[in-house]
């Protein structure tokens, strides 16, 4: 399996998403302020992967505090983890998850070792990582019925191994089918502006032998009239207690064509991506990253010089387009709002 990261004593390590699919290379980041800039810059990216990446680097960053100041550094750099990328929910969940660990283990005994503050906080990191990949293969063993031997898949950006602690989710899904010995092909739209889909998904889809093809993304609404998709299958970055859903720019208007063309449309992903505060996709906080990612193709400049350009990195899904959500509890259809709740 893909190690999209790993701690490795005392420091974090990571694959370089920025270099695939030409060069395999891993980083080490050795401060906390490493894994930072690495989920800035999209070295390490998907929603699952910034929340386990942002837990290792809170522990990396307090195994390198002094003594004295643990305390007070251990809330600075949670908050500098949650000034990185505004949507993935995953992110706070897992950074709530460290603060809930750093608070029980003063409570126990307000005379603490700083060694057993920093071993509980390498703990939680790591047990957060495991779950993820545990929780990645229950969605594989619940939503792989939802595929059958034949079908074609469209799936966008990049919801596999590298977006996760390992597997995947959608692509964790699609997996899990091919696993089973389905024969299954996977449209993969190349997802602009970024190339996730072009880069990462293809990478992955190649490493396994799982049959795909790359599409750009303009050509999904026509592959889908004329019958070449069988169903959608996508990631998601933070699910609203309503059921709306925040993925890549772009989802939206795979949903919309689905439901014109007749075509089931699933979300799959882990309960750590439902944000029970967040009412509807209207509340959404949706990221907006830099022009130049539009301005430029790969990092070459494609538009005139000085030219504007928009980049949201994320849309909102109304829950009326989704068919079912995985997750590694079960499946969710509607109404989604209750299926939520009750999941809860
Ligand atoms: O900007 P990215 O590459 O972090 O966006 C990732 C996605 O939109 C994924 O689909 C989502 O995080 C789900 S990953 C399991």
């Amino acid at each position: 399996m893909i190690k999209t990261i790993s701690w490795d004593r005392g420091t974090v390590v990571m694959i370089d998403q920025k270099a695939l699919p030409h060069e395999e290379r891993y980083v080490t980041c050795r401060k906390y302020e490493e894994v930072i800039a690495a989920i800035n810059d999209m070295t390490i990216r998907g929603a699952p992967a910034v929340g386990i990446a942002a837990a290792m680097g809170i522990a990396l960053g307090v195994l390198n505090s002094p003594e004295k100041q643990m305390k007070e550094n251990f809330y600075s750099i949670c908050d500098a983890f949650s000034r990185t990328r505004p949507t993935a929910v995953n992110l706070f969940w897992a950074i709530d998850r460290m603060k809930s660990r750093f608070e029980k283990e003063f409570a126990s005994t307000p005379h603490i070792k700083a060694d057993t503050v920093k071993k509980a906080l390498t703990e939680e990191a790591l047990y957060i990582h495991e779950k993820d990949i545990r929780a990645n293969r229950q969605m594989g063993v619940h939503g792989k019925h939802l595929i059958e031997d034949g079908n074609t898949i469209l799936t966008h950006c990049n919801a596999g191994a590298l977006a996760t602690g390992g597997y995947g989710t959608a692509l964790g899904v699609i997996r899990a089918a091919h696993e089973e010995g389905k024969k299954i092909h996977v449209l993969v739209d190349e997802t602009r502006p970024l190339l996730q889909g072009a880069r990462l998904t293809a990478w992955e889809m190649k490493n396994e032998g799982i049959p795909a093809t790359l599409i750009i993304d303009s050509m999904a609404g026509s592959f889908m009239k004329r019958g070449m998709v069988d169903l959608v299958m996508v990631g998601a970055d933070r699910i609203a207690a309503n059921g709306d859903v925040a993925n890549k720019i772009g989802t939206y208007s795979l949903a919309v064509l689905a439901r014109e063309n007749g075509i089931p449309f699933y979300v799959v992903a882990p309960i750590s991506t439902i944000d029970h505060h967040t009412r509807t996709g209207n509340e959404m906080p949706l990221e907006e990253r830099s022009g130049e990612e539009v301005l430029e193709f790969h990092g070459t400049q494609i538009a005139p010089e000085g030219f504007n350009a928009h980049n949201p990195s994320f849309d909102v899904t109304p829950k009326r387009y989704i068919t079912a959500i995985i997750t590694e509890k079960g499946i969710i259809t509607a109404p989604f709002g209750k299926g939520i709740k009750d999941l809860a």
